[in-house]
């Protein structure tokens, strides 16, 4: 098929339209694309037309796209069986044991997994269990921070492009700057200043906003839907140090910063965290709807059975797509050949890149190159 970057191509312009007529407005934009396959990095348009998928599946394909190992362990799984519902099956047994077991040796304690289906239903379980643990109902999150789309979730956004005009947001919600220093809310001349000054403005913040009652304080380790920040060293461990100070439960939403993404498996790793809760989803199936919420027994022992369940949440096919995520990080060392030669992540700044700076929109910052 010969190529035409023309976009839409014709059939696309046929699904286009359908999808125009049937399904309603609101999905996410996106380039009027329309996917016939994916694999490793490449997709291939219904058109014929090949592109390199730089969203990497929107942050969920770290193993690539139908990865032959993830696909074959997941056709195996379909055949035998999928809805169980509560009742176990091995691979999801077995999973639970695989991810506690593969948490590094200074985050030992999150000994338990609680499987679900999406990342928000994570961020919302550990804000919850946070606050019964705790007895307490404040939780603070960071200007620029995106945790999901379900009220409790999206209440928790720093980004006003996920809460526009869907109010009244959770109570005791309080929004602290978080330590961009490229935009450094207080003028800081270096990014340890920046950081600094975060962490001192969370005193004044529960001086003046709280009630006295912070249950729980929950980060992105860097902030995506921002336009990937990456906070200054030091500050994610001042952060967990300040948080215990309160008597409140410190919350890891690694859902999009896990699974290899930044050069090691956790980014916890990178700043030696031991966090209460470690929400983790998208890449941990490499696509199939799947999230954990890592944390100690003692926490989970809040709950009542069945308080929290999730319908699909653990299905075996779910279990075995994740089962397969790390067989092929155990087995093609992918953080080690793939992502740690490329340092820690995204560039820090703007300046790393000559002839790129940083822009601001609606859904946070990002980067573009320079006029
Ligand atoms: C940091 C973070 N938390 C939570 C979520 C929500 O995950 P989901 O879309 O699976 O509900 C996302 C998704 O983009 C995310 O990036």
């Amino acid at each position: 098929m010969s190529k035409n970057y023309d976009l839409p191509g014709p059939k696309s312009k046929e699904i286009l339209d359908l999808q125009d007529q049937y399904e309603p407005s609101c999905r996410a934009s996106a380039a009027p694309v329309v996917w016939a396959e994916a694999h490793g990095a490449t997709v291939t348009d219904v058109d014929g037309n090949e592109y390199i998928d730089w969203t990497s599946g929107v942050l969920c394909a770290n193993i690539g796209h139908s990865h032959p190992h993830w696909v074959k362990a997941i056709q195996a799984q379909v055949a035998k069986v999928t809805m169980p519902y509560a009742y176990p099956t091995e691979p999801r047994a077995t999973y639970a044991k695989r991810i506690v077991e593969a948490m590094p040796d200074h985050a030992r304690n999150l000994d338990t997994c609680f499987l679900l289906s999406t990342g928000s239903e994570a961020t919302e379980a550990a804000m919850r269990i946070a606050k019964r643990v705790t007895g307490r109902h404040e939780v603070i999150s960071f200007w620029g921070s995106f945790h999901g789309r379900t009220w409790g979730a999206m209440s928790m956004a720093g980004m006003r492009s996920t809460k526009n005009n869907w109010g009244p947001l959770m109570p005791g919600t309080i929004y602290a700057p978080y330590p961009y220093f490229y935009r450094c809310p207080f003028g800081s001349r270096t990014e340890q200043e920046c950081a600094d000054k975060c962490i001192e403005w969370l005193d004044h913040k529960m001086r003046y906003e709280s009630i006295g009652d912070l249950a729980a304080v929950i980060t992105e380790p860097y902030q995506g839907g921002a336009g990937f920040i990456i906070p200054p060293d030091g500050f994610l461990k001042k952060l967990q140090e300040w948080t215990h100070e309160q008597g409140a439960l410190f919350i890891d939403d690694e859902i999009q910063a896990s699974f290899g993404r930044t050069g090691k498996m956790w980014y916890m790793e990178h700043d030696q965290l031991s966090p209460d809760f470690c929400c983790i989803g998208k890449g941990i199936a490499n696509g199939i709807p799947t999230a954990a919420l890592m944390g100690n027994h003692e926490l989970f022992d809040a709950l009542n059975p069945g308080e929290m369940s999730s319908t699909t949440g653990a299905n075996p096919v779910s279990a075995a797509a994740a089962n397969a995520v790390l067989d092929v990080f155990e087995s093609e060392d992918q953080v080690a050949g793939q992502v740690r030669s490329s340092g820690r992540c995204a560039p820090q700044g703007p300046g790393d890149r000559p002839g790129v700076r940083q822009v601001e929109g609606d859904e946070g910052a990002g980067t573009r190159p320079d006029d």
